[in-house]
Formats: C-alpha cells, sequence, structure tokens
C-alpha cells in the first residue's frame, strides 16, 4: 500500500458533538496556550503528530527523552509537552478535564488530565538536546520560558486554531493526502524550511525530486523558527516566486503550521514522521539539518552528518526514505549549478553564504542574478531595507545610578540632531510611572516591567523608528527574551554602563543607597538584591572616567560601525 492513499487518524469529533462539548466546556478551568503549544496542538488534532493522541503523559515522556521511544515501543523523538504554571497545576486533580484555549480565548479542544509532573529539565535537555547549554534556543526556552509542571494526557479536538494568513496555502495531512490521491502523485518527495529560498535550493530541490523520480512537496514551516530568522510573511512571497520555477506539475507548496526545536538529529526524525504523516513518501535531509548555531564555546551543537546518520538509521520503521541534499554551486565557465563533488578541477566555483547575503541586504549592495531570482531578491529587499533605514533598540542596562539616563538622553538628543528616524526614550523611572506604576521590585515584578519595555520596543524598532530603553533590567535571561523579541525586527544593542557598585553608592544622587543599607528599602539592586554582569554586550562603558558626551559619543560610534545610521 502506497502509504499516501489511507487518511491519517485526527483527534476531531464530529461539528455536532464539538458545538455541545464546547458549550459544557465553558465551566472547566481552562489553560490558554502559548503560541508553541498552539502549534503543537494543532499537529496533534490534525494528524500531524500521529500516532500521538494529546500531550505526552509520564511514562510516555520518559521513553521519548531516554530513548525516543514512546511507552509503548513506538519510535517518537520530541517530547510533546503542556507545560504550565505551578499555580494552574495546583488547581487540577487526574482524571478531569480542562479546555484549552487560544489566545483570544476560543475553545479549541479539551484534554483529560492523566499525569501531572514535575519534569527534570536538566535531564530533558541533556538528553533531547544533546547539552544543557542555554546558547540553544530551545533550551532556553525550556529554562526560562516553559511552565514548570508538565500536564499529559489525550486531547479531544473541537476546532483548528484560525489562521487569516495564506489559507489557501495550508494543508492538514489528510487534505494533502487526497490532494496527491487525486493528482495521481505516488511518490512524493517532501523539503523542510525556515529560509528563503534561492536559485542553488531550487535546483537542488528539482534534482532531488528527479533523482527519485518523484513529485516535489515544499513544506516550509510557518510556526516558530529560529529566533531572528525572516518572518513568515515575507518568506511564503519569496516561495511563491520560486515556485513559478518549476516545471508545470511536477511541485507544489505547503505550508507547515511547526513550532521548531531546533533539535538536528532528533529533529531530522521528528520531520520526517511529521512529512510522513502529511503523505509524503521521501525527505530531503541535509548537513547541519535543523541546526541551532553555535554552543556558548562557539563549537556546533551537532555534527554535521549526524541528522542524516540517524535519519538513516531509523526510516524503514518511519516509513519515509531520506534523499540526501547535494551541497549546489554555481559553476561561472559553465553559468549553471552543479554539485560541490561533481565540479571539474580548475572550474571557478562562485557562492554566497547566508552570512555575506545579510550583510548585502543590510548595507543595500548587489545580490547577483545567478544567486537568487530577481522577485526573491525585490521581497528581501522590502522587509529588509539597508540597516541604516530600518528601525532598532539600544538597550542601557546597570545599576541604579550608573549614569544610563544621563547617557541614554544625550544619545537621544544626538540622534534627533541627525533626523530620519522617530526616537523614543523608554526610561527606567519613567517607564514606571506610565506603564509599570502598579509594579514593585520582586523578580516577578522586575521581569515584568522588563518584557514590558521589550515589548514597546520592538515594536518601536518593527516600525522602523529607534528605541533606547534604560532601565537596570538586572537579570540576564529577561535581558535575553527582550534581545529575541526585538531581533524579529531589527537590531537590539546592549550597552552595558559598567559603573561598580561602590562608585553609585558614593554619587548616591537620589540618596537611595543610604536607605537600601539601613534597610529602609528591601530587594535593592547591587545591595540586597542580584545584577547579572552582561557576559557580552555590544559596548560596555565606563563612565567612571570618561564624561556623559563622550559615552554617547561611543555608542553612537557604535552604531556606525555595525551600519545602523550611515556614516
Ligand atoms: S528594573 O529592575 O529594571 O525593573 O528597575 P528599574 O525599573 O529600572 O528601576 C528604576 C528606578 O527605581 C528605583 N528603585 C530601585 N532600584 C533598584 N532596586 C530597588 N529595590 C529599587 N527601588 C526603587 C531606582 O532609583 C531606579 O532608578 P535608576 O537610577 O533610574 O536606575
Amino acid at each position: 500500500m502506497v502509504p499516501n492513499l489511507t487518511p491519517v487518524p485526527e483527534l476531531y469529533v464530529s461539528w455536532d458533538s464539538a458545538q455541545k462539548m464546547k458549550a459544557e466546556a465553558g465551566t472547566l478551568p481552562s489553560w490558554d496556550l502559548t503560541p508553541r503549544q498552539l502549534c503543537d496542538l494543532e499537529l496533534l488534532m490534525n494528524g500531524g503528530f500521529a500516532p500521538l493522541k494529546g500531550f505526552l503523559g509520564q511514562a510516555d515522556y520518559d521513553g521519548v527523552v531516554e530513548d525516543m521511544r514512546l511507552a509503548d515501543g513506538t519510535l517518537w523523538p520530541i517530547p510533546i509537552t503542556l507545560d504550565v504554571s505551578q499555580k494552574f497545576a495546583t488547581t487540577l486533580e487526574p482524571g478531569q478535564d480542562i479546555a484549552l484555549r487560544d489566545a483570544e480565548g476560543v475553545i479549541l479542544a479539551t484534554m483529560t488530565v492523566g499525569d501531572i509532573w514535575t519534569p527534570d529539565k536538566a535531564c530533558e535537555a541533556q538528553m533531547v538536546f544533546g547539552a544543557d547549554d542555554s546558547a540553544h534556543p530551545s533550551i532556553n526556552y525550556l529554562h526560562n520560558q516553559a511552565g514548570p509542571v508538565y500536564l499529559g494526557g489525550p486531547v479531544t479536538g473541537l476546532q483548528p486554531p484560525v489562521h487569516y494568513d495564506f489559507k489557501a496555502r495550508r494543508d492538514t495531512p489528510n487534505e494533502l493526502r487526497a490532494l496527491f490521491r487525486k493528482l495521481g502523485w505516488r511518490k512524493i518527495v517532501a523539503f523542510q524550511t525556515r529560509n528563503p529560498l534561492h536559485r542553488a535550493h531550487q535546483e537542488l530541490t528539482f534534482r532531488a525530486a528527479r533523482e527519485v523520480q518523484a513529485n516535489l512537496l515544499i513544506h516550509p514551516v510557518v510556526g516558530l523558527t529560529k529566533p531572528g530568522d525572516v518572518d513568515h510573511f515575507t518568506r511564503v512571497r519569496c516561495y511563491e516566486a520560486v515556485l513559478g520555477q518549476y516545471p508545470a506539475a511536477t511541485t507544489t507548496m505547503s505550508l507547515l503550521n511547526l513550532a521548531m526545536r531546533m533539535a538536528g538529529p532528533r529533529e531530522a526524525v521528528w520531520h520526517g514522521l511529521i512529512r510522513r504523516n502529511h503523505g509524503c513518501t521521501h525527505m530531503i535531509v541535509g548537513r547541519d539539518h535543523a541546526g541551532p548555531g553555535k554552543n556558548s564555546a562557539g563549537d556546533d551543537f551537532y555534527g554535521p552528518y549526524a541528522a542524516q546518520d540517524l535519519f538513516r538509521t531509523h526510516q524503514a520503521e518511519m516509513g519515509i526514505e531520506m534523499v540526501d541534499f547535494k551541497h549546489m554551486v554555481y559553476v561561472q565557465e559553465r553559468a549553471q549549478y552543479e554539485p560541490a563533488d561533481e565540479v571539474e578541477d580548475g572550474a571557478t566555483v562562485l557562492n554566497i553564504s547566508g552570512t555575506e547575503l545579510r550583510r548585502r541586504l543590510a548595507e543595500g549592495l548587489d545580490i547577483p542574478d545567478w544567486f537568487s531570482f530577481p522577485e526573491v531578491v525585490a521581497e528581501l529587499r522590502r522587509t529588509r531595507p539597508p540597516r541604516a533605514q530600518q528601525g532598532f533598540t539600544v538597550f542601557f542596562t546597570g545599576f541604579s545610578g550608573s549614569g544610563k539616563s544621563t547617557i541614554a538622553n544625550a544619545l537621544m538628543v544626538k540622534l534627533m540632531e541627525m533626523g530620519g528616524r522617530p526616537v523614543t526614550l523608554l526610561d527606567g523611572d519613567v517607564v514606571r510611572k506610565n506603564l509599570s506604576s502598579e509594579l514593585g521590585f520582586s523578580k516577578e515584578h522586575r521581569d515584568l516591567n522588563i518584557r514590558r519595555i521589550g515589548y514597546v520596543a520592538s515594536e518601536i524598532t518593527k516600525n522602523g523608528g529607534i528605541a533606547i530603553c534604560a532601565p537596570i533590567a538586572p537579570y540576564a535571561t529577561t535581558r535575553r527574551a527582550v534581545r529575541e523579541d526585538v531581533e524579529s525586527y531589527g537590531a537590539f544593542v546592549e550597552v552595558h554602563v559598567a559603573t561598580s557598585i561602590e562608585e553609585c553608592e558614593r554619587r548616591d544622587r537620589k540618596g537611595l543607597y543610604k536607605l537600601a543599607r539601613e534597610g529602609k528599602i528591601k530587594e535593592f539592586t547591587g545591595i540586597s538584591d542580584p545584577y547579572d554582569v552582561p557576559a557580552k554586550p555590544e559596548l560596555r562603558l565606563d563612565t567612571e572616567s570618561v564624561d556623559v558626551d563622550h559615552c554617547a559619543h561611543q555608542v553612537l560610534l557604535k552604531l556606525e560601525s555595525i551600519g545602523l545610521i550611515a556614516g
């Protein structure tokens, strides 16, 4: 039996039952799904994660973490877990039903809570991602964003999450299977991607499909990818432009609302299972598939062929075959792309790396026709104008009285003098008056305060303005979260105002250090509350031997050196 002929089981009930259950579920304890959980739930309900029937229970979770297998022995490499707050978990009993809602409060599903447990996250990181290193975006997420308690249990699907964008390009596994049946496609090779496609990708995907005499499914991820990736709206417009480059009737494209984990080899196997569920018979796996970038020692997390090796080991059991990804290069003399290992000696090979492409886009430089399609380049240029025209955020951090506000004010005035982009100063004190007046200085409240500043800064950055933030922002994990928010839209420049606590206390401009020493102000940063010194800020300022004007000038020089202001 060709796998894509039979439908895959879904978790949805009929429309009538869903209406009834929705009315009843209104009174159940309810959980507002995070963006990642929302992606996971969609693929659970539509069969993308078959054979899973819900969020993993403890025995399945333990098996998956330890050796990529559910308790019954089925291969499944990534834990699909419902992480919740301690507060919510303590209100629940095993056996109870809960409602799962989207961000607007719509009930999408119910879940019968089976297991409630506190996972060993360090072990999960080590086993699933190969290291407990927070430089990995998913390990950072696991420790700093995911809730501390996991709930497991079967899910009953009431309605799919609503998408307003690219509706016609989104397909459930069964919709794709039906399409393949209708088109008479029996062999389908899937191409997973989270990046815009250029000519080399078009060549390699087309060759891969031809090699196994299959049709091609471009299957880009539009759920959650790596922080800093090109947004999916831009990417989909690029993919649509590339689609016309394939011979008619050989290729189609569908968008996959997956939340990637960047788990390298395990992720490759997971992607294979998901593509199998979507009716594909083959999947292209390349070097460093779903790689998260460098670890904190500056090395790759996974070996370049680890993903291919793991996929190959399990492909028979998975029911989907791997197609090797050929590294394609442009051979100038022949004016065409060829696999790197087939190029004749002495030929001139041209290549533009991802970093070089970003540099050319950032600086508005030429991107040759042999490298990409003019429509793709035009889309990328539209979304990413040269850096000197993009929005960005300068984020000062340092002790109270370190000089953050004074330098930030000087910087703001200098930037306004230059003109061109609107400038907003989000100073610590001002924010606390206007945005966060109800907050104190507990860790929870400080985090909330900084996340609000980050949210506003990311909106300003998105809309092409300059945000200057000047809070104490004592916690590294919160600063990193803000960085990730902002970097989706533009540059984030962290400036550590490195005035020592002794000097701040000596200056004691507001008289607060004296009160803190006397115990009249509690949880005072540097005295009775911690401050994580930034490990790798874009700039560290010494204010003790340099005046304010010069400090602000140093920031300007930094902004100029990274192309954010024109020289
Ligand atoms: S945080 O941690 O980033 O949310 O703090 P922030 O909003 O920047 O704090 C702004 C000012 O609050 C005054 N203040 C305190 N700072 C630290 N710890 C405690 N407990 C505290 N209580 C009040 C302090 O003057 C901060 O001012 P500046 O000098 O602007 O940093």
